[in-house]
C-alpha cells in the first residue's frame, strides 16, 4: 500500500519538481511541503518549517500525520532527519547520516573511491597550508583544490594557475573562507571532458538509474565565470550514449552501491553521481546524495514510473532487481533564471512578473520566490525561477522555454543563453 500523505522537505526548484511529480501519482496522495516556496504554495499546503529544522520537521509531520516523508536538500540529511524520522516511527526517503557524508565529506568519499578503485581522479588531502602548496607545485596546474565539508557547491576551485591554485588553500586553510567546511582540503588532478549527472535511487544493494541529464555549472554563457548550483538543465543527456550508459554503470553504479554497502551503509536515497567523460573513460567528479538541482526538474518529467512507488520502495528496502527505470522519449530542458548578482551577493525583494500564460508543455518552476506583504511574487533567493519545458525535440523545448523566459519581467535577471547548446550542435 502507497502512502496517502507525502510531506516534502525544501524550497527550490528541485522540491516544486518532486511536489508536482508525488501529486501526479495514481495513489493520488495528499502533498504538504515544509518550507516550500510561493510556487509551491499555490499547489500543496506550505508549513513555515526550515529545512534545517530537524525536531520542528518532526514534530510537524507527527501533528499532520504525514505516512513519508521526501527529502530535498543535503543539510537536513547530513543532520539526521532520517534517523530522527524513523526513530519516531516516520519512513522517509533519503539515506541517513552515515550516508549524507558521501556528500559532506569530499575526503570520506575520495578515500571510498580509491579503495574500491573506482575511476576518480588521483588527489592528496591536507590540513595544513605548506604541504598543500608544495603538492600544488609538484603536480602543476591547472588542479582542483576542494574544501572538504559542505559549501553550496561553491567550495571548489578549479585553478587554472599556480597562484590560483595556492590563493584558494589559503582561503580555506589559513582564512577560513568556508569555515570547518574548509578545515580539511582535497586537491585533485584536472580532468577535461564534459559532464554529466546520473541521478540512481539506491536501496542497500539495489539500484534504479534515472534518466540522464547534464547541468551547466558556470554562471555564464560558453561556461565562463564563476560556479553556481546550476544554471539549467536537459534530458537526455545524449553525450552519454547507450554503450557509455553500459560502461558508466558497469565501472561506476554497481561498484559504488557495492562499495557503499561493502562500507556498512544501508544507503536509500538517491545517489547522484556527477561524472566527467574524460577521453580515457567515466570518471567520478563527486557523490550527492540527494536529488540534483535543476537536474531533477528536466529528469522528473521524463520519467514513465510512478516516482511515489519508486521512492516508497527504495526507502522500504524493497528495490528487490535493479537496472534503469522506464523513460518517456520527449526531451526536457530547463533555463534557470536568477537575481541580480547571482552568484556573489544578491537582491531580495525584486517584484516577478510572469506572462499572464504558458505554452503548452512549459512550466515555471519557482526557487527562491514568496510574496511581500502587498501579495505581489518577489525574489527571495539566488536562483529565482526554472522555466521547465518537455517537447518531442530538444530544440523545441529550447526554443520554448526561451520565449517564456524572454516574457517574465525581472529587474536584472540572469540566466544563459545557451542551455542545451552543445548537444543542439553536436553532429
Ligand atoms: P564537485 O562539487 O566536486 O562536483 O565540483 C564542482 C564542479 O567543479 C564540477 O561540477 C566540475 O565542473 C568541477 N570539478 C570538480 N572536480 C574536478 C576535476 N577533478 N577536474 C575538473 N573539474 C572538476
Ligand atoms: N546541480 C548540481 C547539484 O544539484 O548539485
Amino acid at each position: 500500500m502507497l502512502p496517502t500523505s507525502v510531506l516534502v522537505v525544501g524550497s527550490g526548484g528541485r522540491e516544486h519538481a518532486l511536489v508536482q511529480a508525488l501529486r501526479a501519482s495514481p495513489a493520488c496522495p495528499r502533498v504538504l511541503c515544509a518550507p516550500g516556496n510561493a510556487g509551491i504554495a499555490t499547489e500543496v499546503a506550505c508549513f513555515p518549517v526550515a529545512a534545517d529544522d530537524i525536531p520542528g520537521l518532526v514534530a510537524l509531520a507527527r501533528r499532520e500525520r504525514v505516512a513519508f516523508v521526501v527529502v530535498g536538500p543535503e543539510v537536513p540529511l547530513s543532520l539526521g532527519l532520517v534517523d530522527a524520522l524513523a526513530a519516531a516511527d516516520i519512513p522517509a526517503y533519503g539515506p541517513r547520516a552515515d550516508g549524507a557524508r558521501l556528500e559532506a565529506s569530499k575526503v570520506f568519499t575520495k578515500e571510498i573511491l580509491l579503495k574500491h578503485r573506482i575511476p576518480t581522479a588521483p588527489a592528496g588531502v591536507f590540513t595544513a597550508v605548506e604541504p598543500a602548496i608544495a603538492y600544488v607545485r609538484a603536480r602543476r596546474a591547472p588542479i582542483v583544490v576542494k574544501a572538504d565539508g559542505l559549501a553550496a557547491g561553491k567550495g571548489v576551485v578549479v585553478a587554472q594557475s599556480l597562484a590560483e591554485a595556492e590563493a584558494a588553500v589559503r582561503d580555506m586553510l589559513a582564512d577560513n573562507k568556508f569555515g570547518a567546511a574548509g578545515s580539511r582540503v582535497l586537491i585533485e588532478d584536472c580532468l577535461f571532458g564534459e559532464e554529466t549527472s546520473l541521478l540512481v535511487v539506491v536501496s542497500g544493494k539495489h539500484y534504479v538509474i534515472l534518466p540522464t541529464s547534464q547541468d551547466h555549472k558556470r554562471v555564464g554563457d560558453g561556461d565562463t565565470g564563476p560556479n553556481t548550483g546550476g544554471m539549467g538543465t536537459y534530458s537526455p543527456a545524449e553525450v552519454v550514449t547507450p554503450a557509455l550508459l553500459d560502461r558508466i554503470e558497469r565501472e561506476i553504479v554497481r561498484p559504488s552501491v557495492d562499495a557503499i554497502a561493502a562500507e556498512g551503509i544501508d544507503f536509500r536515497g538517491t545517489l547522484f553521481i556527477g561524472i566527467m567523460l574524460t577521453a580515457d573513460g567515466p570518471s567520478v567528479l563527486e557523490y550527492n546524495t540527494r536529488f540534483g538541482d535543476p537536474e531533477t526538474q528536466v529528469v522528473l518529467p521524463r520519467l514513465a514510473d510512478d516516482l511515489l512507488d519508486l521512492l516508497w520502495r527504495a526507502a522500504h528496502g524493497r528495490l528487490e532487481t535493479s537496472g534503469r527505470a522506464a523513460e518517456r522519449p520527449a526531451h526536457a530542458l530547463c533555463v534557470v533564471l536568477a537575481a541580480k548578482g547571482y552568484p556573489g551577493d544578491y537582491a531580495k525583494g525584486d517584484v516577478i512578473t510572469p506572462p499572464p500564460a504558458l505554452p503548452p508543455g512549459v512550466k515555471i518552476l519557482h526557487a527562491g520566490t514568496a510574496r511581500n506583504p502587498g501579495g505581489q511574487l518577489v525574489t527571495h533567493g539566488g536562483r529565482v525561477l526554472g522555466v521547465t519545458a518537455l517537447a518531442p525535440t530538444l530544440r523545441q523545448a529550447a526554443d520554448a522555454a526561451y520565449r517564456v523566459c524572454d516574457q517574465i519581467a525581472l529587474e536584472g535577471k540572469i540566466y544563459r543563453r545557451d542551455i542545451g547548446a552543445k548537444q543542439l550542435h553536436r553532429k
